[in-house]
Parts: structure tokens; sequence; C-alpha cells
């Protein structure tokens, strides 16, 4: 095309096609390099009642003793029970990837009578998780932010076969918007395949009626088939049936596995067959480690800071927090400590009239008890008065007849 202005001479651009390489196809290429250099990091947390095999599904997934090794003679040498949140980290390398994985193991919950906070030590942890971003986001100097962040909690379901218990509901709701939730059915072994499928449909059941949001990978308009079959054929596995174990096995035919020895047999841990911890490891780290890392940053956490931001009084524009701008940030704290010395004033002025109300009611109160006394000493003192009369009209009959008497006496003389 041509430019025609007063300031240019008519410049004639010439169109050529272009035959060589211009390169943004190596776009992928380049993050792909990028990300291998600088590794990823997950943050997994394991949920549930009591002695579900939290820690042991941990050591399993890490494919690492992260316990003292056990001897089976020795019962104190069980895994411990988990006392308190604790956090484990691993560093896997495959194929030259590096993948930095956070496995938090809390203390399981249900032992009690009344569980009724139980649940409150796991919100609070992922809670303080955000607000140390949210913390360091804000700061000045913000180029290593670590992410502790929670990008995926797995839920364990007690193997009852029945459904989902009042607790679990309850647990699920409390975290179902902070965290991608992943529910696994926890020592499968002990249930049939038939129970587990049954189990599986009653679980799903609960939770579309009690409408508890699970994670479910993206769906995408330009996913291909096979994305979307392998999606597919991993949510109608969910809830995992999960089996854990670190230990090795000898099968009947004599391969050494992780898995669980029963006299009947051996069951694999690692045997799509046998149970799904092979899927769950797919779904964590091979397929939807970004995903779920994503959702957590851009949806889980976006809902926590703006609903904290605006507890604090900030208000979100344009999807920009004003707070970027000094005087506008000066103007809202002003605002904001106005509003703080009426809401100071308006409490106090409730106070005073409170104070003032219990006061006229204490008034009343003893003047009606007053009134109630000052009655009282009247009609006493009434009675009394009718009682000396009635005595002194007694008197006054004795009087009158003893003078008749006399008067008699004097008369017959
Ligand atoms: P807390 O720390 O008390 O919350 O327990 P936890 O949920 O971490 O359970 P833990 O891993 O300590 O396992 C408790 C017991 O269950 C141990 O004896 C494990 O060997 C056993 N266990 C763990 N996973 C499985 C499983 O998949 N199947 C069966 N049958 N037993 C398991």
């Amino acid at each position: 095309f041509t430019i025609n202005n007063s300031t240019y001479p008519e410049t004639s651009i010439i169109r050529r096609k272009l035959t060589g390489y211009v390169g943004f196809a190596n776009l992928p290429n380049q993050w792909h390099r990028k990300s291998i250099k600088k590794g990823f990091n997950l943050n997994i947390m394991v949920v549930g009642e009591s002695g579900l095999g939290k820690s042991t599904l941990i050591s399993t997934l890490f494919n690492m003793p992260l316990y003292p090794p056990r001897t089976p003679k020795d019962p104190a040498s069980e895994i411990p029970k988990t006392v308190a949140i604790d956090q484990v980290t691993a560093d896997i390398e495959e194929n030259g990837v590096r993948l930095h994985l956070t496995v938090i193991d809390t203390p399981g919950f249900g032992d009690f009578v009344n569980n009724t906070d139980s649940w409150k030590p796991i919100v609070d942890d992922i809670d303080q998780r955000f607000d140390s971003y949210l913390e360091v986001e804000n700061k000045v100097n913000r180029t290593t932010i670590v992410d502790n962040r929670v990008h995926a909690v797995l839920y364990f379901i007690q193997p009852t076969g029945h459904s989902l218990k009042a607790l679990d509901v309850t647990v699920m709701k409390k975290l179902h918007k902070k965290v991608n939730l992943i529910p696994v059915i926890a020592k499968s072994d002990t249930l049939t395949e038939e129970e587990v499928l049954a189990f599986k449909k009653s679980i799903m059941t609960d939770i579309a009626n009690q409408q508890i949001e699970i994670f479910e990978p993206p769906k995408y308009d330009n996913d291909d088939e096979e994305t979307i079959a392998e999606n597919t054929e991993l949510m109608m596995n969910v809830p995992f049936a999960i089996v854990g174990s670190s230990d090795a096995v000898t099968t009947n035919d004599g391969r050494i596995v992780r898995g669980r020895e029963y006299p009947w047999g051996v069951i694999e841990v690692e045997n799509e067959e046998h149970c799904d911890f092979v899927k769950l490891r797919q779904l964590l780290i091979r397929s939807h480690l970004e995903e779920l890392r994503e959702k957590t940053a851009n949806v889980l956490y976006e809902n926590y800071r703006t609903e904290k931001l605006s507890q604090q009084g900030f208000q979100q524009d344009h999807s920009v927090f004003r707070e970027v701008n000094p005087a506008m940030r000066q103007e809202e704290e002003r605002a904001l400590h106005k509003a703080r010395l009426d809401k100071m004033e308006a409490d106090m002025k409730n106070v005073f009239q409170q104070k003032v109300q219990e006061k006229e009611q204490k008034l009343k109160k003893s003047e009606a008890e007053l009134f109630a006394r000052h009655r009282e000493m009247k009609e006493a003192l009434e009675k009394q008065r009718q009682e000396l009369e009635e005595k002194k009209n007694r008197l006054e009959v004795g009087r009158v007849g003893e003078e008749k008497k006399t008067r008699k006496g004097f008369s017959l003389r």
C-alpha cells in the first residue's frame, strides 16, 4: 500500500512474500526449554480420617521410604500417627525434567465423639498459605515468590461401601472453594470389585446432591479426540480407589512389585486392574499438573484474594486493584479510617443507649419496689389502726358497762 501525506514524500511499500523461516512456530520449544530449566513444582495435601493410609500413600507416591523402615515383629515400628501438619518434599527428575513435589500430611480426624471443628487446622493451613503468597505478592520486590499454595487435596474416604459420612460432607464443603478437591477411596483392597463400583456411584451421587465441587479437567475448544477420551476415562474413575504400600512383594508369576500380600494373592499398587493408583498419579503428575496449578492461581487464589482484600476495604476495579495508585490508596485509607471512626462512634452510642436503658429499667424496678413497700406499710398501719380502733371500742363498751353497774349500786343503797 501507499502512504500519502504532506511531510513524507510519496513512499511505496513493496509487498514481498515471506520465503524464509520467521520462527514463531518455535515458541513452544522456547517455552519447553525454559520450563525444563526452571523445573516444576506441585504441592499436594492429604486429608481424611485417622488411619486411612494417608502417610502410606505419600511414601507410595514418592516411591521412597519417608518413615523409618518397618520390622513386622515390632509393632512399635509402624508408621507413626500424624499429630501435626507436616510436609515432605522431594525433587524428582525424569528424562531431564525436574519436579519439586511437596506433600502435606495432615493429622487424621474423626477420632472424637464431637468432631465439629476437626477440619479447622487444615482450613487454617490452606488460608495461611494463601496469606503468605498474598503478603509476598504485595511486597515491592517480588521477583522470587515461592509458591507454597496447595494445588490439590486428596480427600480420603473410608471404604465403608455405603455412602459419604456427614463428617466427609462437612469437611469437603469447607475445602472445595479453596482447593482442587480429588476424592479417593482409601484401602480399596478391603472391598470387592463390585463393591468398589457401587461405592463410587453412591459417592458421586452424594457429591452431586451436596453440590460439592471436585476437580475436573478443563475443556478447551481445540481439545483433540484423544485428550477428550483420556479425560472422560479419568473422570469415570473418580473417586479413585487407592491401595498404598511401599513394600516389595513377589507375585505368583515371580515378579517383584509394590503391593499388599494376602493369603489368596497379591494386590499390586501399580496394576490398573487392581486399583486406580496409576490413574491418580497420572492426573497429578503426568496429565494435569499445569491445570491444577493454573486453577489454583487463577481461580481459587484469585477468589480468596478478592474476598480478603474486599474485607480489608479494597475494591476491584476492572480486574486491577486500585492499591497501585498511592493517591487513591491514601484516599481509600482515609475513607476506611473515617468509616472505622463512624463505626466506633455508632458503637459507643449504642453502648451508651443500652446503659441508659439498663439504668432506667433499674430505676423503674426500684420505684415499683418502693411503691409496693409503701403500700405494704400503709396496709399494715391501717390494720394496726383498725385493731386499735376495735380495742378502743371494746374498752369504751367495758367502761360504759362499769359505769352503769356503779350507778345501779348507788341507787340501791
Ligand atoms: P494418621 O496419621 O493417624 O492420620 O493415619 P494415616 O491416614 O496416615 O494412615 P497410615 O498411613 O499411618 O496407615 C494406617 C494403617 O493402614 C497402617 O497399618 C498401614 O499399613 C495401613 N494401610 C495403609 N494403606 C493401606 C491400604 O491401601 N490398604 C490396607 N489394607 N491397609 C493400608
